[in-house]
């Protein structure tokens, strides 16, 4: 007799574990880092600031901050073995080049033998840097172009930038940059981390989670929303046709990108960060079409808000580095750029407790079957 089980598909509402880095209230559209909220964060700190409060639990003071940045500038070269992997897969979407790319990174590790806390850290931290360099390595490399140097004076915003053409961007620029790094930098047990707690359940190295994060972040339902609201916005074109457009996918049943969330049934609270940002930047650039488009996306949309569904943080992402000149495919990239320090506290709070991540499949196949040997099928 087949048990009774109850099924949580999607692993909806489970909780699998504790952990002391992200807090979310989904009900009320609540996001912090360590305690710290969100918005406080968007708005008073650094992505540096950021990255060190998620991985050592607590803001820096003034000397471990610039110890901490300085570490961070001095991992941004790649080592030279690595151009080569990039040549290899330089055809491959971003993010694909990007997952293989950081797992053969983990070859040229001085703590590839290490997993203790101290190197998984000295690792994620690594990565932090050489995955940034990595995405504009790959970006000029595919455009038949010499990949531009780290820069060792500009902040992490203002070099990723600076790797996409060696032009130093406005200040507003990197802010805004910097900004959308900040509200990426973790966000609970979403499925890229989710994978690389997964990983590193089996006591696998941080390389090999970050390499499956990297792989699960790629899908449309995940990081690859902001690049699919671009094409959208673009398929519009102009504000007067956003409502018939909208109107048109519903009534297909087709999801509308940049909407919805598995918990937020409330705003996004790190959409209307990024909605303020492009504001300004469309009318900046003159290009005020696409913050319009975008707000008729919304008004259309606003029927859906009772039933839990809002903007979310790629809704607005993906314009913004659009009009910073930055390629579509680049897009999902650089949620990874922002998400590494997430994944290095996630995988460093797996192996603090760690256990198998194991769960069951109801088995719904046939039951025993009697062989038949090959020349009787
Ligand atoms: N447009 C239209 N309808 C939607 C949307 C949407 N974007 N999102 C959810 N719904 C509807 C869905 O059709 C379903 O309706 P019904 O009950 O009538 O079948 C209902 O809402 C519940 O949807 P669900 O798929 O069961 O909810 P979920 O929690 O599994 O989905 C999601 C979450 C993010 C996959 C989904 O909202 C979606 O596909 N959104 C578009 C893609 C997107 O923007 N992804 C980025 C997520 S935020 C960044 C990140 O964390 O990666």
């Amino acid at each position: 007799m087949d048990k009774e089980v109850t099924l949580h598909r999607g692993l909806q509402g489970v909780y699998f574990d504790r952990s002391e880095t992200t807090f979310i209230d989904g009900k009320e559209g609540i996001l912090e880092y360590r305690g710290y909220n969100i918005n406080d964060l968007a708005e008073h700190s650094s992505f540096e600031e950021t990255s060190y409060l998620l991985i050592y639990g607590k803001l820096p003071n003034k000397e471990e901050l610039s110890e901490f940045d300085a570490m961070l500038k001095s991992y941004r070269k790649l080592p030279e073995e690595i151009f080569d992997v990039i040549n290899v897969v330089k055809d491959s979407h971003p993010m694909d080049a990007l997952r293989t790319t950081v797992s053969a990174l983990s070859s040229f590790d001085e703590d590839r033998n290490d997993n203790s806390e101290e190197a998984t850290i000295r690792k994620g931290i690594r990565l932090t840097s050489q995955v940034a360099t990595i995405v504009m390595a790959h970006h000029n490399i595919r455009n038949g172009k010499e990949p531009i140097d780290p820069s060792d004076k500009l902040n992490h915003a203002g070099n990723f930038l600076y790797m996409l053409n060696g032009k130093i961007p406005d200040q507003d620029t990197i802010d805004l940059m910097d900004k959308d790094f900040v509200l990426h930098a973790d966000h609970g047990s979403n499925a890229s981390a989710f994978t690389a707690r997964v990983v590193a359940g089996t006591s696998a190295d941080i390389h090999g989670a970050v390499t499956a994060g990297i792989a699960a972040l790629s899908g449309p339902s995940h990081g690859g929303a902001a690049e699919n609201v671009m094409q959208m916005a673009k398929d519009i074109g102009n504000p007067e046709n956003a409502e018939n457009y909208v109107k048109n996918l519903l009534v297909n049943r087709e999801r509308v990108m940049g909407f919805g969330h598995r918990v937020y049934k409330a705003e996004d609270p790190r959409a209307g960060h990024l909605r303020e940002g492009v504001r300004k930047l469309s009318h900046q650039m003159g290009e005020p079409e696409w913050y319009q488009i975008l707000e008729k996306v919304v008004e259309a949309m606003s029927p859906y808000a009772r039933r839990g569904i809002h903007v979310n943080v790629d809704f607005f992402a993906g314009v913004i580095y659009y009009l910073n000149g930055i390629p579509q495919d680049l897009f999902v990239p650089i949620f990874a750029v922002g998400r590494i320090p997430g994944w290095t506290i996630q995988v460093v709070e797996q192996f603090r407790h760690n256990i198998l991540i194991r769960p069951l499949l109801q088995y719904t196949g046939k039951r025993k079957q009697g062989y038949i040997p090959i020349s009787d099928r």
